[in-house]
């Protein structure tokens, strides 16, 4: 598939039989891609941790050495590159395994080329992600389960990922997530158990608020046999079945007080008793925890213990709302539409320039979920050209209608509009005229460039007027 615009990527072959190798290698650099083959696998590994490779493909029927250690040298030696194996009769454990160890894909052979091809273009999405994103250093931080990405550009969520990269790599012990609903907390939790070393381990989660008090603290802790008349024998709780990996904890805002003394007592001591039990266990469990409430003013109200509040505040992290970071919507955008594309099978290029407009001017109180539910919708409606404003659901457009921000939109004649309104509307009609020529905008409009830019940020117009 050669759907993606064409940039160059390093790939690098190993371990393949000769002629499917050299068919592969051909048709890859006929695509424009750099190709490093007939390596064995030392070398290649070598070559993985010295230069930043985009994609390896492994053939792994004579692999001399375990898989398993195989896929943790790649992530070690280089965190980037995705990996596509290709064997003989892969065993759904095995492929399974691979996948959880970071694994793009594996393919039984025998294997078609155009299949192969289809699979390297997509195995180079989170490459081509991290390119698109331009030059704005770290963006995407892409982690190797199921291919998930973290997207977005702005100085936000640069910093997150900033973040995610660090605490993943150091290992910490507690972090909490903040953030509205939507906004990826979640994504982001998983991001950092699935790049760092806890990436094999198990990660588990719970949502507080959809047990009641006495269920939740037996899903959590576990019980030994006859801790109550239903307990015909004893159960692990998350808590150990998340041993050296992460326990998630949604909504931990609504975790119940007492549950709460307990779960400190975990995190200080790394030590837990089961219900009805009378030893303790020790657990090498990471916790983090999620909420979209104000924490701080639940412990205000003394509805959560400050201590716990305290020790989870040590790592903090805080998704901004979509609204805060506008300047992600084109590439959320993107990033959606290129994913329903693959698995609705469709082929819609993007958003007409009007219908990212509209993006750009509605609120988003559903945050990214509300984005990619929308473009899912959209695609679903148009099926391979453009997404255009009729294929976004009606509160969109009345957000448009509501801030009348589109210059020339039909608008009905003698109503009042604000100030702010008009401004924005002259911004743009001097835009429009000097043909996206901000001094001259300027000039026409009597202000400096510099307040320009001022105004264009404030308007959510960056993105159409990039700076420059
Ligand atoms: N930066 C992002 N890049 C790509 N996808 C994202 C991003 N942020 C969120 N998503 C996607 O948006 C959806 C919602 O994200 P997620 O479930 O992590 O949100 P949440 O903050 O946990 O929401 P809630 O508070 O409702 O539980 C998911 O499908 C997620 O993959
Ligand atoms: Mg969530």
């Amino acid at each position: 598939m050669t759907k993606k615009q064409t940039a160059v990527f390093k790939i690098v072959l190993t371990g393949l039989d000769k002629d499917p190798r050299a068919l592969l290698a051909r048709s890859l650099r006929g695509l424009g891609h750099e190709i490093s083959e007939n390596l064995a696998l030392e070398e290649a590994l070598k070559l993985l941790g010295r230069t930043s490779y985009d994609l390896l493909v492994v053939d792994i029927d004579r692999l001399e050495m375990d898989l398993s250690d195989l896929l943790k040298t790649c992530k070690r030696t280089s965190k980037e590159a995705a990996i596509v194996l290709v064997g003989s009769g892969i065993e759904v454990e095995t492929a399974f395994e691979a996948a959880r160890l970071g694994a793009y894909k594996c393919l039984s052979k025998p294997i078609e080329l155009e299949r192969m091809l289809d699979v390297v273009d997509r195995a180079l999405d989170g490459a081509r992600l991290r390119r698109e994103a331009g030059s704005v250093r770290q963006i995407v931080v892409g982690y190797r389960q199921a291919d998930r990405f973290v997207v977005g550009k702005s100085d936000l969520m640069q910093k997150i990922a900033e973040v995610i990269e660090k605490v993943s790599a150091s290992g910490a012990s507690t972090v909490l997530i903040q953030g509205d609903s939507g906004t990826g907390k979640e994504l982001v939790a998983k991001a950092i158990h699935f790049l760092g070393d806890t990436m094999d381990r198990p990660f588990m989660e719970i949502n507080c608020s959809s047990l009641p008090e006495n269920l939740l603290e037996s899903e959590l802790f576990g019980y030994e046999k006859g801790a109550f008349t239903d307990a015909k024998k004893s159960k692990q709780g998350l808590v150990e079945l998340a041993e050296g990996g992460t326990l998630f904890l949604d909504e931990i805002g609504e975790m119940p007080l007492s549950l709460q003394s307990k779960l400190l007592r975990l995190i200080e001591t790394k030590r837990f008793r089961r219900i009805g039990g009378v030893k303790d266990i020790e657990v090498s469990t990471r916790i983090m925890a999620a909420t979209n409430r104000d924490l701080r003013k639940a412990k205000d109200q003394g509805k959560f213990r400050d201590d716990l509040y305290f020790r989870l505040m040590v790592i903090p992290i805080y998704v901004p709302a979509l609204r805060e970071r506008k300047e992600d919507i084109p590439i959320l955008a993107s990033f959606f539409i290129d994913y329903f594309n693959q698995e609705l099978n469709r082929s819609v290029r993007g958003l007409s320039r009007e219908a990212q407009e509209v993006t750009m001017e509605y609120d988003w109180p559903g945050n990214v979920r509300e984005l990619r539910n929308v473009i899912e919708r959209a695609i679903l409606l148009e099926s391979k050209d453009l997404i255009l404003p009729e294929h976004l659901p009606s509160d969109l457009q009345r957000g448009r209608a509501a801030h009348g921000s589109i210059p020339g939109s039909s608008r009905a004649e003698g109503v009042p509009i604000s100030l702010k309104e008009a401004e924005r509307r002259a911004v743009a009609e001097a835009l429009s005229w000097a043909g996206g020529n901000k001094s001259k905008a300027a000039r026409a409009l009597g202000i400096t460039r510099q307040t320009l830019r001022q105004k264009l940020k404030a308007y959510g117009m960056v993105n159409k007027y990039p700076p420059g």
